[in-house]
């Protein structure tokens, strides 16, 4: 029986050595997902005696108040061994006084329960090759000056702010906007991500606003494989990308520990960045 690994912060030198772990549980994380994530989170690793790195783990400090949980992954000849446990245990000490989020696996759900996580949500991935747009009438490209309002209006509607993220994301991607003069409405994201593009987060006044946001990018990714991480509150929308060529897969509990979130009004979250950073 190998020893209890150590459990010590990663940085960018882990990236290519975390991207092989989440491979070989099957996720699709590349080297370049792994340097975006620890620039914007809190990295921490399962290392052997040897410096193997064994397990993964990072999370994201949303203001003062939350945090969120995310790309956990354990060696699967390690699974069992209480690699996963010691990971979570160090981000709940070092989150502190936060609430933490995070949206569990079938895998992680009996290890979540044990620390006093809950289900408040569910979310699904849509997963496809996108086969047609939709109608996009009054959606743009963003300025780069439109930061400090995409933050802003994230922040709104998840009742914490990620404005490190969305900066990250808005540099790392490109940005589509509803605006009404100089006032930002609505806003979709979308980057590279694993063998291809993600559209999140999509945030928007209505339903026919986050459609005619990721309608736009749709169009402009046809033929190429997209993923949407939408929250189950919105069964229009998954019946919309499900006839786009984005069929929703099983849906995945939203968890926390600690005080929910209370979402603004007048804004909406229609997709998440991804499953690991909420
Ligand atoms: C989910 C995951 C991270 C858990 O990691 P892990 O290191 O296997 O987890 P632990 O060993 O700490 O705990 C898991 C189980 O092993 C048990 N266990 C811990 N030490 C053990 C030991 N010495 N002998 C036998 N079982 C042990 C725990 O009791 C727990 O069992 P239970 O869930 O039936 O109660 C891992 O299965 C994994 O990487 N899965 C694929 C990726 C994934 O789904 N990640 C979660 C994302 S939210």
């Amino acid at each position: 029986m190998p020893s209890a690994p150590t459990i010590a912060p990663l940085g960018p030198d882990h990236a290519a050595a975390a991207r092989d772990l989440t491979t070989a549980v099957g996720w699709s994380h590349r080297r370049e997902d792994w340097l975006l994530a620890l620039a914007v989170g809190r990295g921490l690793g399962a290392f052997d005696g040897d410096g193997a790195l064994r397990g993964t783990l990072m999370w994201f400090p949303y203001g003062a108040a939350f945090g969120f949980v995310g790309m956990i992954a354990v060696d699967p000849a390690r699974h069992r061994g209480g690699i996963g446990a010691a990971l979570m245990a160090r981000a709940i000490e070092d989150a502190g006084e936060r609430a933490l989020l995070l949206i569990s696996t079938v895998a992680g759900r009996r290890l979540y329960d044990r620390l006093g996580f809950r289900a408040i949500g569910a979310n699904a991935a849509h997963v496809g090759i996108a086969d047609k747009g939709g109608p996009s009438d009054g959606v743009s490209p963003a300025r780069p000056d439109d930061l400090p309002q995409l933050a802003a209006l994230d922040g709104a509607a998840l009742g914490y702010p990620r404005d490190a993220l969305i900066a990250a994301l808005a540099a790392d991607g490109e940005t589509a906007v509803v605006r009404d003069g100089e006032a930002i409405e609505g806003f979709a994201i979308c980057r590279r991500f694993g063998a291809g593009h993600v559209i999140g987060p999509v945030v928007a006044a209505d339903p026919g606003q986050a459609c005619r946001l990721i309608g736009w990018w749709l169009a402009r990714r046809r033929g190429e494989t997209v993923r949407i991480d939408v929250p189950a509150e919105h069964a229009d929308l998954a019946a919309w990308l499900a006839a786009r060529g984005l069929p929703r897969g099983g849906e995945s509990p939203i968890m926390v520990r600690g005080a929910a979130p209370v979402s603004g009004t007048g804004v909406q979250r229609f997709a998440l960045v991804s499953q690991a950073m909420g």
